[in-house]
């Protein structure tokens, strides 16, 4: 897809009713610190439209880019992460849950990974209740770049161990500061968008 346009339309918070929107949604989701923002300012080319931060729990609503009239890509606030009360991860956690199981246009998860460790026991979570809500997660397998090239063969066994992941699920490694895995993950959504 050429971007012609990026736009921030929806912001919801705990409270808000998410809208009922027309065109397709792709959302990312993963822990905290993962990438997900990162990621999807790599993939509408922008430096910092989404914000990111290396301090966990940047992105704390739910955050509707509509590219081009086309597609909204959904950036996910993220879960795990350790420093919040536990009523405000129990909000998150409700808030992620009632989007993928209310959002009607929602038509692919992408769930990201840190591919240096081994998935989290909410990584795990996270991916059967995807499968459970009748999802076919891709897996993104996030900060390539911090990996030895002889490192990501191993590391990728052990996230596909650890997750259970289904045979046929798609992985794709892929590093926001090289960009490696971007095609990839935008011939996925532009199939999305033909069809
Ligand atoms: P929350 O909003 O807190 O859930 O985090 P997030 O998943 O949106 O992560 P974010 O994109 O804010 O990135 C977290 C930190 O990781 C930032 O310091 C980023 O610069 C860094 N980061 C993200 N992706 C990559 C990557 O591919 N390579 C490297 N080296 N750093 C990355
Ligand atoms: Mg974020």
């Amino acid at each position: 897809m050429v971007i012609k346009n990026v736009n921030l339309e929806t912001v919801c918070g705990y409270t808000s009713t998410l809208p009922d929107n027309t065109l397709p949604e792709v959302a990312f989701a993963g822990k905290s610190n993962v990438g997900k923002s990162s990621l999807i300012n790599a993939l509408m080319n922008r430096k910092a439209l989404a914000r990111t931060s290396a301090q966990p729990g940047k992105t704390q609503t739910i955050n509707y880019y509509n590219i081009n009239e086309e597609i909204y890509l959904v950036d996910l606030p993220g879960y795990g992460f350790a420093k919040v009360s536990e009523a405000e991860k129990k909000k998150w956690g409700e808030m992620i849950e009632k989007y993928l199981h209310t959002s009607k246009q929602l038509k692919k998860v992408f769930l990201l990974i840190d591919i240096r460790h081994k998935p989290s026991a909410n990584d795990k979570m996270m991916y059967d209740w995807i499968v459970y809500q009748g999802f076919e997660p891709v897996i993104v397998a996030t900060k390539l770049d911090k990996l030895k090239r002889s490192q990501v063969q191993k590391q990728i066994k052990i996230l596909k161990e650890g997750l259970e992941l289904k045979k046929g699920t798609t992985l794709i490694p892929f590093s926001s500061i090289s960009k490696q895995g971007r095609e990839e993950i935008w011939a996925i959504m532009d199939e999305i968008v033909d069809t």
